[in-house]
């Protein structure tokens, strides 16, 4: 009895936003979702892993591990409503289990922490796009000077720096003083508008020289090229692009009212996330061939390619720096969602108010955020594994951390929660949450086991 009014104090104190509408919940996970994964990194990670065959893996990882995923972290938030760390805990004593379930949470703080290090030091090159593209250099930039352009730029590690302090500076601020209304705001605008300009770019891309040789990279599967690396890459990328694997979504999931479908709203961030890569890979490519760029180029790609699509276009100069504001603000919706579940967990452990636990917390990943400035400049000779600081973080946080924090969260919720619980969340017992049970039990937790152990050469 105690214990129980316990927990109603604390789901009430916990819940920022009362039951909020299913369109509010779909603002904010779209706003997580939709970012720098979308439009810079698959792209590049894409053109590094060859293309047509890694698309093709992307979309089924998309579609048979990352959904149902997604559709369990959601479950998860809404059942246990507090923060992810807390809810684990809440969750596994009440499903017979034990509050050690916490430490998959926990983990995912940290792993939140690493990606925000990096992704605020991309989104800070984003940012320091905006004024270039205003100034107009890019209008009759060849090939060569947009390569040039961008190296300028992440040699020169003092800008960098301060346009990942700005960054970083607003995801606190914004942190620290509650950020609903803003979300709903930026991202109900945002996100149609990236799309607009993205279709706009697509048709205009029609007509450059390079499209046929673009589109048919991007979906003429050749699969010699496909490695388990790449499809671990394909993985981590699902993952990350929509935001799974630390919680970030269980967050949300907390102030989600009891009356809306999980699997409807599930589907339509996804939907969503995955047509807003793929349209950026429909104009990145094409920009790429007819510029005679390399598209194995890495993380420069969309910041060399993209401002050469606006070339010759009427409005060329605002339309490019109309896209890079908006990246920037699809950035700092996303940043929110990977800085929340340290917050929240610092503030229930340490009785820190918010705003000091936003400072807290951002504060490291401000500083944690030099390995990456250096990584492309002062310490790019610095190899680790093969790969420099930033490769290294990357690949440990997508490649190995979200899948494995996507693995432990659904085995969770698929084994471990009784089946009244989660069909009690799902909308009864009925053939989609059976689909959801048997994808979330078998093909969900083996698919992650078996690409993780083809890509670690275990199968030959
Ligand atoms: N999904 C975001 C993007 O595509 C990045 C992101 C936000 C994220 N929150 C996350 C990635 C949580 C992993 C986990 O830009």
């Amino acid at each position: 009895m105690v214990k129980q009014e316990e927990n109603g104090k604390e789901r009430r104190s916990f819940l920022l936003g009362h039951g909020s509408t299913r369109l509010g919940f779909i603002l904010a996970v779209t706003g997580s979702a939709v970012g720098l994964g979308n439009i810079w990194k698959f792209p590049y990670i894409a053109g590094q892993n060859g293309g047509g065959a890694f698309v093709l893996v992307y979309l089924a990882c998309v579609a048979l591990i990352a959904l149902p995923v997604l559709m369990s972290e959601i479950l998860i938030g809404r059942r246990g409503r507090r923060s992810p760390v807390a809810t684990m805990a809440l969750l596994g004593e009440e499903e017979g289990s034990s509050r050690r379930w916490q430490w998959v949470a926990i983990v995912a703080v940290f792993a939140g922490i690493l990606i925000l290090s990096y992704y605020s030091v991309v989104a800070g090159w984003t940012l320091a796009y905006v004024p270039k593209a205003l100034s107009g250099i890019f209008r009759d930039a060849s090939a060569q000077d947009a390569v040039l352009i961008f190296k300028a730029l992440t040699d020169d590690w003092q800008s960098v720096a301060v346009a990942h302090t700005v960054f970083m500076a607003a995801t606190i601020a914004l942190i620290a003083r509650g950020y609903e209304r803003f979300v709903e705001k930026a991202v109900s605008f945002v996100v149609p508008a990236l799309l607009l300009l993205l279709i706009l770019l697509a048709v205009r891309g029609m007509s450059s020289s390079g499209f046929a040789e673009g589109i048919s990279y991007l979906f003429k599967p050749d699969f010699s090229m496909l490695t388990w690396r790449s499809v671990l890459h394909a993985l981590g990328q699902a993952f990350f692009s929509l935001s799974l694997g630390i919680g970030a979504v269980m967050a949300y999931g907390a102030y989600l009212s009891n009356q809306t479908s999980i699997t409807k709203t599930a589907s339509a961030v996804v939907v969503a996330d995955t047509a807003i890569a793929v349209l950026a890979a429909i104009v990145i490519f094409p920009a790429v061939f007819t510029n005679g760029l390399n598209p194995a180029d890495g993380p420069g790609l969309v910041f060399v390619a993209l401002p050469l699509a606006f070339h010759e276009m009427a409005g060329g100069v605002f339309f490019a720096t109309s896209f890079f504001v908006l990246l920037s603000f699809a950035a700092l919706t996303s940043a929110l969602g990977l800085l929340e579940p340290g917050v929240a967990w610092v503030v229930e452990h340490s009785g820190r108010t918010r705003s000091q636990a936003a400072m807290l917390v951002g504060g490291v990943i401000w500083a944690t955020g030099f390995a990456t400035i250096f990584s492309f400049n002062e310490l790019a000779g610095f190899r680790l594994f093969g790969g420099t600081l930033f490769e290294n973080i990357d690949y440990l946080t997508s490649n190995i951390l979200l899948p494995l924090g996507g693995f432990f969260i659904t085995v969770f919720a698929a084994w471990v929660m009784c089946r009244n619980s989660t069909a009690d969340e799902l909308g009864g017992a009925g053939n989609i949450y059976r689909l959801w049970r048997f994808f979330s039990r078998w093909v969900v937790p083996v698919g992650i086991l078996v690409i993780c152990a083809g890509a670690s050469g275990v199968i030959a």
